[in-house]
């Protein structure tokens, strides 16, 4: 049993290898739901060191009745010390993650990393994902230790997550005049925050998780951050369709 959240792909491809049926986060609705199983299993990408507060908001409503509850983090760059951070995070909330893995993919943070250069970097994510496997087969009990260096990395990026608005409330992005009202980004906003109004998009509130699954998803490239690296390079995991993103994150508003 695996639960999964993904802004292009990265971590449903991963979740994929793990269960095929893999449950999407931001389409489990029930209040307080309780899973029972031999293993379960978390899938999500690092944000500023950290699990996605959509995944935490879940494990923290969710009750695990499982002896071998794991997570696999994505991560494009520097994975910090969010394995470690991530294990006494959820300790503090009375979840015991038994097994924390990690997976180097596409970076897709835009604001840093040109989406081009990434595509071609070869980060041998199949020969990662068959040692998490082979970990997990065996129940391994095991959470990488953080070094100073990582730790302090974590930190900074998120000390500056908490003093960029910004990053939080969406007011970085921009629909630009190139938006041609498919709604397609509508349906990849994992908390429904688009809408199409007069033929455009526009945000419904000011909340956001800044995955960037709207920008990246949008065929005419009509959203945009303010400071992009290549703003003509987006990404979706080559393993991954649009329509396999839409079922996972959309909230049916439209
Ligand atoms: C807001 C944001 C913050 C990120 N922070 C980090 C980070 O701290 N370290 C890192 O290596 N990658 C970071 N990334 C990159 C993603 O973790 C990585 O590309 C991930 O595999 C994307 O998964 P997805 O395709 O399932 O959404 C960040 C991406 C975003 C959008």
């Amino acid at each position: 049993m695996v639960f999964y959240f993904t802004a292009t792909g990265n971590s449903l491809y991963v979740a994929k290898q793990f269960d095929p049926d893999a449950v999407s986060i931001p389409q489990v609705k029930e209040k307080a739901p309780v899973y029972s199983a031999d293993a379960i299993g978390i899938v999500c990408p690092v944000y500023c060191g950290e699990p996605p507060t959509i995944v935490l908001d879940f494990m923290k409503r969710a009750t695990f009745d499982t002896p071998y509850l794991y997570m696999v983090l994505t991560y494009g760059k520097d994975v910090s010390d969010a394995p470690e951070f991530t294990k006494a995070q959820l300790a503090a909330l009375g979840i015991d993650v038994k097994y924390i893995g990690t997976v180097h993919m596409v970076d897709n943070y835009l604001p840093v990393f040109d989406m081009d250069a990434q595509k071609d970097m070869d980060k041998h994510i199949d020969a990662q994902l068959e040692a998490v496997k082979a970990d997990i087969a065996a129940r391994k009990e095991y959470v990488p230790a953080a070094s100073c260096r990582a730790k302090k990395l974590h930190k900074s990026a998120a000390v500056m997550n908490r003093l960029m608005p910004s990053m939080n409330n969406g007011s970085a992005l921009r629909v630009t005049e190139d938006c041609y009202g498919c709604g397609i980004c509508t349906q990849v906003c994992p908390i429904g925050n688009l809408k199409l109004k007069n033929g455009k998009s526009e945000r419904i509130e000011k909340t956001c998780l800044f995955c960037l699954a709207c920008i990246h998803a949008c065929p005419g490239n009509a959203i945009r951050l303010k400071k992009e690296k290549n703003p003509n390079a987006r990404y979706r995991n080559e393993h991954v369709s649009l329509s396999e993103l839409i079922e996972a994150n959309n909230q049916k508003i439209i």
